[in-house]
């Protein structure tokens, strides 16, 4: 399978459960390596922009709102088949559906408070790295040599 790249983020109830470290293990143990990390307080502009797709959406205020509440991780993960690696490492969006081992499942709280972001296709994966990170940033490691 090809190397890929994908966005994560660390959602604000994440950060604040002290839970970044516990995050990012569950990533390493499945060979998903970060290739950029950056801590950041999102603005409301660039959180509408990031979830532009979700516009129209009864939910987007809120969403919006939460993840401008506090402090997120954003990263960019790297690894063989990265984008769905990292989605089932994750786990359904709603914690409730989320299977056992996953980060939703074992940490989140609820649909809006849940934990971690993924970018769900690989176009979008280019389109959500490029939004967080301009390419010098990103970081290679030894198999892209
Ligand atoms: P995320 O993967 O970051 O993409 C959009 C987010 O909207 C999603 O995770 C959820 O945290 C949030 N959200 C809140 N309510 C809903 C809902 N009813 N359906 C889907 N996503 C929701």
């Amino acid at each position: 399978m090809a190397i890929e790249r994908t966005l994560s983020i660390i959602k604000p109830d994440g950060v604040e459960k002290g839970i970044i470290g516990k995050v990012i293990a569950r990533f390493e143990e499945k060979g998903l390596k970060p290739v950029a990390i950056r801590l950041a307080q999102l603005s409301k502009a660039e959180a509408e922009g990031f979830y532009a797709v979700h516009k129209a959406r009864p939910f987007f205020a809120d969403l919006v709102k939460f993840m401008t509440s506090g402090p997120v991780v954003l990263m960019v993960l790297e690894g063989e088949g990265a984008v769905a690696k990292n989605r089932e490492i994750m786990g359904a969006t709603d914690p409730a559906k989320a299977a056992p081992g996953t980060i939703r499942k074992d940490f989140a709280t609820n649909i809006e408070k849940n934990t971690v972001h993924g970018s769900d296709s690989p176009e979008n994966a280019k389109i959500e790295v490029s939004y967080f990170f301009p390419e010098v940033q990103i970081h290679a490691y030894e198999w892209k040599k």
